[in-house]
């Protein structure tokens, strides 16, 4: 048996397969993000911890799989966070997030120093953007020297959990590409660009393959967990990565669509490719000696929560499940295309395609005849029009996308399901047992234990199709003509957003 551990932003996933990828048993915890200042997101890395602990042990509890049989853990978790410890491993602050932007300073320094934008997407493939971790180390060194001098190590937040289960300091090559600096072309650390930043490469941990076994459970971490030492640790993946190859798409051919927190599009490629104007991250993929591009929205499922639980709250009396079901089946009610109202989903910044930390959300063409369920759908479009961006940018780069496979919270509900197939132009796909992040390294796991020979073999044997959504032309052509419209509002806004 293995174990997935995704340790998101709203809540940890654990999940416990058998080597055939059968889910045997499931649990989640959730965790406080917290916002200390517009703009500013945290963690501490403690709340993973305890909830890593909570999971592990209720999914060995519904399952009643025996310590023994658990052979390994995958690892997955929010890519490019920032885990800050002293030389005794204890934590100096709480943790800085992907999403967080206080660093536009320090994105200006990083590119100086490498001798400019090109220069530096030589060096670690992509340009500086606020979420990414080396920005996050220089703004500790500028704004919290004292802190700064204490710093031994710099984590991600899954590799904080690593740490914390097998007592070594390790990243994999997937999470280790959002830290800007990563050689990830030569998947190693870029020296030239540590050395231009005066960045010791002893801050850092040492980077591996995904699949590869990074070391077994400590006596601390097993009796913790609940789990036996001679369970294994495998690199695992970021949560991207790890969410593309729990949906398959470890080949070319294939777009994975991720609606979380954050939205994702996500290609596979055989070869390091770049959008020159660094538009799309170009990172390693979990699949050993191969790459993805993706392009990533900061507040994409944000939005709509933020819409649903902080405005519309309480609509009815409804809360959770009940609340989404009412406003998403409002919408439904109002046509493609929102009578004419537009949303931009940029509610704290935006990376692609803007890579702007100061671009902000706005509801534009507000009149007489709008309610509440064509805010909603207007809400759900935006957020469906942003993704349609990365997805234009990869279709330039003659990328082939021959499917697009949804996943994360935005597939389950198949009026999303047929608006993104609608907005996109292009038939969606789901899977049979669509788990995410979780699942891609459970099997991670399971192939660094030597049951299958490799990713693609794992996913192969696994994945399979369950549904598919075809385009309806009519709401296609009404998406098609409104695209343009909503691309041109951020540039005629982008001024009054400062
Ligand atoms: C990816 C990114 C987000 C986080 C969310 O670049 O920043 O998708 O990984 O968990």
């Amino acid at each position: 048996h293995y174990l997935g551990i995704d340790i998101g932003t709203s809540g940890t996933k654990t999940l416990l397969i058998d080597a055939a990828g059968k889910v045997i048993a499931e649990a989640d915890a959730s965790y406080p993000m917290h916002q200390p200042k517009p703009g500013w997101t945290e963690q501490d890395p403690d709340d993973w911890w305890a909830a890593t602990i909570k999971t592990v042990r209720e999914v060995m509890q519904l399952s009643k799989c025996k310590p023994a049989d658990v052979k390994a853990i995958g690892l997955s978790g929010q890519m490019h966070g920032s885990v800050f410890l002293d030389r005794q491993d204890n934590v100096i602050r709480p943790a800085l997030l992907w999403n967080d932007q206080r660093t536009a300073a320090e994105c200006d320094e990083i590119t100086t120093a490498a001798g400019g934008r090109r220069r530096l997407i030589k060096l670690v493939a992509n340009p500086a953007l606020t979420g990414f971790q080396a920005p996050k180390v220089l703004w500790l060194r500028n704004h919290e020297k004292r802190n700064f001098d204490r710093l031994a190590k710099v984590l991600l937040p899954k590799d904080d959990i690593r740490r914390r289960m097998t007592g070594e300091y390790v990243t994999e090559v997937s999470d280790a590409s959002g830290t800007l600096m990563l050689d990830v072309v030569r998947r190693r650390w870029s020296k030239s660009l540590l050395s231009k930043l005066q960045l010791d490469e002893s801050l850092l941990p040492a980077v591996v393959e995904s699949e590869e076994v990074t070391g077994t459970l400590t006596e601390a971490a097993a009796a913790a967990l609940g789990l036996t030492t001679a369970c294994k640790v495998v690199g695992g993946a970021g949560d991207c990565a790890a969410g593309a190859v729990g949906n398959g798409v470890v080949k070319p051919g294939v777009l994975s669509t991720s609606i979380g927190t954050s939205g994702v599009m996500f290609v596979h490629s055989d070869q390091p490719q770049y959008d020159a104007s660094g538009r799309l991250h170009t990172f390693c993929h979990a699949v050993n000696g191969a790459w993805h591009m993706m392009g990533v929205n900061l507040t994409s499922g944000g939005s709509l929560q933020w819409w649903v639980e902080s405005v519309l709250q309480n609509l009815a009396g409804l809360e959770g499940k009940d609340l989404y079901a009412k406003a998403t089946a409002e919408a439904q009610l109002c046509p493609a295309g929102s009578n004419g109202l537009l949303f931009l989903p940029y509610l704290n910044g935006e990376r692609t395609p803007h890579a702007d930390p100061n671009a902000r959300g706005a509801f534009v063409g507000l009149n007489l005849t709008h309610t509440r369920g064509s805010m909603t759908r207007s809400v759900m479009e935006g957020i469906t029009f942003a993704l349609r961006d990365s997805l234009a940018i990869i279709q330039s780069l003659d990328v082939p996308v021959r499917e697009i496979r949804a996943s994360g919270g935005g597939s389950r509900n198949p009026f999303w399901r047929q608006m993104q197939a609608d907005v996109f132009g292009k038939k969606i796909t789901t899977l049979k047992v669509e788990q995410g992040p979780a699942y891609g390294v459970a099997l991670l796991a399971a192939v660094g234990d030597g049951a299958y020979k490799n990713v693609q073999a794992a996913c192969k044997a696994t994945i399979e199709v369950a549904d598919q959504t075809p385009v309806d032309r009519r709401s296609a052509k009404t998406y098609n003509d409104l695209f343009p419209v909503y691309q041109k509002l951020y540039g005629d806004l982008a001024e009054s957003m400062r």
